[in-house]
C-alpha cells in the first residue's frame, strides 16, 4: 500500500533541522556566532526576568501601578472588575545589558541593584549555568554598579591545549614585559599569565600525575627566552629538571645542595638590598633596565622532601631550609627573587614552618586532589565554590587546575601541554641567554659583590 504524501512544511522543518545539525557539526564557530548566539541572546532577554527572580536577584520595590480591586458586584448581581492605580510592591530584576558573543559562549554586563555587589552574581553563579543550559558562569569583571559575567558553553579546557610557543618581542624585552609568561588558557578562553609582577610567588599544588611538571615545562618554556635566571631545586635526585639544565643556573637535586644555594640566594638577596638601599629605591623594578639584577625563579618539584625529617640532624636542616625559604618569599619580591613551589600537599604536617610559608604564597595552582584537605590549604579562603571546583577536576583532564587570577578572582586553567622533550628543546635553544651564578649574583650592583659567602660587608 502506498505511503500517504509528507506534507510540505514537515519535509522543509526536517530538512532545515538536517541543515541546522549538519552546520553545528562541521562548523562549529560559524553556527555559533551567527545562528546559535543570535537565539541564545533572545532567549535570556526573554527569560531573563523568572531566571533572577529564581535567583534570588531581583528586589521589591515600591511602584505605582493598576490593580484590580475585586468584590465590586453590580445591581445586575454581576461582579464588576475595578482597576484603579495604587503604590504596590513589585519584583525588579536587574538590569540586563545586550549579550555578546565570544568564541565558547557569551559576555553580558548587568546594573546592579541598589545594596547588590558583584559577589551576589558570584554566589549565584551555578544556578545561573543550570537556568541558561550552558557548562559554567564566571564573573569576568566589575565597576561601581556593574558586574560582567561570562557564560561558557561547553568546556574549553576538556581539549588538550598546545604547548605555547616562546614570545621574544622584536624590539627587545622591556621591563613591563618580564616575567609574565603564558602557561595555558582560562576557561574563560583569555591566556593563562602567571603574573610574577603581580603575584611574586607560587605555589603548584595536586595529586600524582595531575600536571604539576606539566606546568614547571610550561613555565620554562615561557621564561627561556627571557633575560632572567633559572633556579630548579629537583627533590627527585634531579629526574624532572636535569634535562634543563642548559637553561637552569644552578640545580640543586640533595637537601644538603638545596641549603647552599638557599644561602647563596639569601645572599643575592642581601647584596641587592643594600644596592637598593645605596641607590635610594624601593625595588629592583624602580632601577633603569641598564642597572637593574637580572631576576631569579626558583622552581621547586616536591618540596614535601624539603621537609621530611627521619633523625634530629635532618630536623636542624628542615627548620634552616624553611626559614630559608620564608626569607624569600617575605623579602624576594622587591629583590627580584621569585619561587614557584610545586608538591602533592603543602600543609602543617609537612611542619611548622610550611603554615607560614605557605601564608607568604599569594599564587595558587590547585590542580587535582585526592582529599577535600588538600584543596584547602591550596585555594585557603577563596570562594568555597572554588574549592568544589578543584575536587570535580577528573583525572582524565590532567594539567587542569584552579588558579588565582591577577584580578584575584579563581579560575578554571588547563596548562598547555608541552612535553619533556619540547622543554628541553626550548632549554637547550635559549642557552645562551643562561647567565653565569656570578653574573646573578654580581649583575646591576654597579660594583664587584660576590655572594653572601664570600662578602665580609654582607655576612656582617
Ligand atoms: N596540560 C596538560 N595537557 C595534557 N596532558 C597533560 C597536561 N599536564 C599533564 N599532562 C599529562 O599528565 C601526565 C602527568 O603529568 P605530570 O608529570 O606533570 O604530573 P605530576 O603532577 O608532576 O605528577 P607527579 O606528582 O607524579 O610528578 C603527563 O605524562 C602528561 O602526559
Ligand atoms: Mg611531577
Amino acid at each position: 500500500m502506498p505511503l500517504p504524501p509528507v506534507p510540505r512544511p514537515v519535509l522543509l522543518a526536517v530538512a532545515l533541522v538536517l541543515v541546522l545539525v549538519c552546520w553545528r557539526q562541521w562548523a562549529p564557530v560559524s553556527y555559533w556566532y551567527l545562528f546559535g548566539f543570535p537565539c541564545k541572546a533572545v532567549w535570556l532577554r526573554w527569560s531573563w526576568r523568572h531566571v533572577a527572580s529564581g535567583c534570588g536577584l531581583t528586589k521589591k520595590r515600591n511602584r505605582w501601578w493598576f490593580t484590580t480591586v475585586p468584590g465590586l458586584v453590580s445591581s445586575t448581581g454581576v461582579v464588576r472588575v475595578k482597576r484603579r492605580l495604587q503604590r504596590v510592591a513589585v519584583d525588579t530584576k536587574p538590569w540586563m545589558g545586550l549579550p555578546r558573543p565570544t568564541r565558547h559562549g557569551f559576555r553580558v554586563t548587568f546594573h546592579l541593584l541598589d545594596g547588590q555587589i558583584p559577589e551576589d552574581y558570584a554566589k549565584v553563579c551555578d544556578r545561573l549555568a543550570h537556568a541558561w543550559r550552558i557548562e559554567a558562569v564566571r564573573v569576568v569583571g566589575s565597576r561601581p554598579g556593574r558586574v560582567t559575567l561570562q557564560g561558557i558553553n561547553r568546556d574549553p579546557l576538556a581539549h588538550v591545549i598546545p604547548a605555547v610557543a616562546p614570545v621574544e618581542p622584536p624590539d627587545g624585552w622591556r621591563a613591563e614585559d618580564l616575567l609574565r609568561p603564558v602557561v595555558g588558557v582560562l576557561e574563560t578562553g583569555a591566556p593563562w599569565r602567571m603574573d610574577f609582577r603581580l603575584i611574586p610567588h607560587w605555589m603548584n599544588a595536586g595529586a600524582t600525575q595531575s600536571g604539576k611538571s606539566n606546568l614547571i615545562n610550561a613555565l620554562i618554556v615561557g621564561l627561556a627566552p627571557q633575560p632572567v635566571a633559572l633556579v630548579g631545586f629537583d627533590l627527585k635526585g634531579g629526574v624532572e629538571l636535569s634535562p634543563y639544565t642548559p637553561r637552569l643556573t644552578a640545580l640543586a637535586t640533595t637537601r644538603g645542595e638545596c641549603l647552599d644555594l638557599l644561602a647563596d640566594l639569601i645572599g643575592v638577596m642581601g647584596a641587592r638590598m643594600l644596592a637598593c638601599r645605596w641607590l635610594a629605591v624601593r625595588d629592583i623594578w624602580q632601577l633603569p633596565d641598564a642597572s637593574r639584577p637580572i631576576p631569579v625563579v626558583v622552581m621547586v618539584d616536591e618540596i614535601a622532601e624539603l621537609f621530611l625529617t627521619a633523625d634530629k640532624a635532618e630536623k636542624d636542616q628542615v627548620t634552616r631550609t624553611a626559614t630559608a625559604l620564608l626569607r624569600i618569599a617575605q623579602l624576594g619580591r622587591a629583590f627580584g627573587i621569585h619561587l614557584v613551589l610545586s608538591g602533592q600537599r603543602i600543609g602543617s604536617d609537612l611542619g611548622p614552618g610550611v603554615t607560614a610559608l605557605r601564608a607568604q604564597i599569594g599564587g595558587r595552582v590547585c590542580h587535582r586532589v585526592n582529599d577535600p584537605e588538600t584543596a584547602v590549604m591550596t585555594l585557603g579562603d577563596l570562594d568555597p565554590d572554588a574549592l568544589v571546583a578543584a575536587r570535580s577536576i577528573p583525572p582524565e583532564l590532567p594539567g587542569v587546575a584552579v588558579v588565582t587570577g591577577s584580578d584575584g578572582r579563581w579560575y578554571r586553567a588547563r596548562s598547555g601541554y608541552v612535553s619533556t622533550a619540547v622543554a628541553e628543546q626550548v632549554a637547550t635553544a635559549y642557552a645562551h641567554l643562561t647567565p653565569s651564578w656570578a653574573q646573578v649574583a654580581t649583575s646591576g650592583l654597579g660594583h664587584d659583590l660576590a655572594p653572601a659567602s664570600e662578602n665580609p660587608q654582607i655576612a656582617a
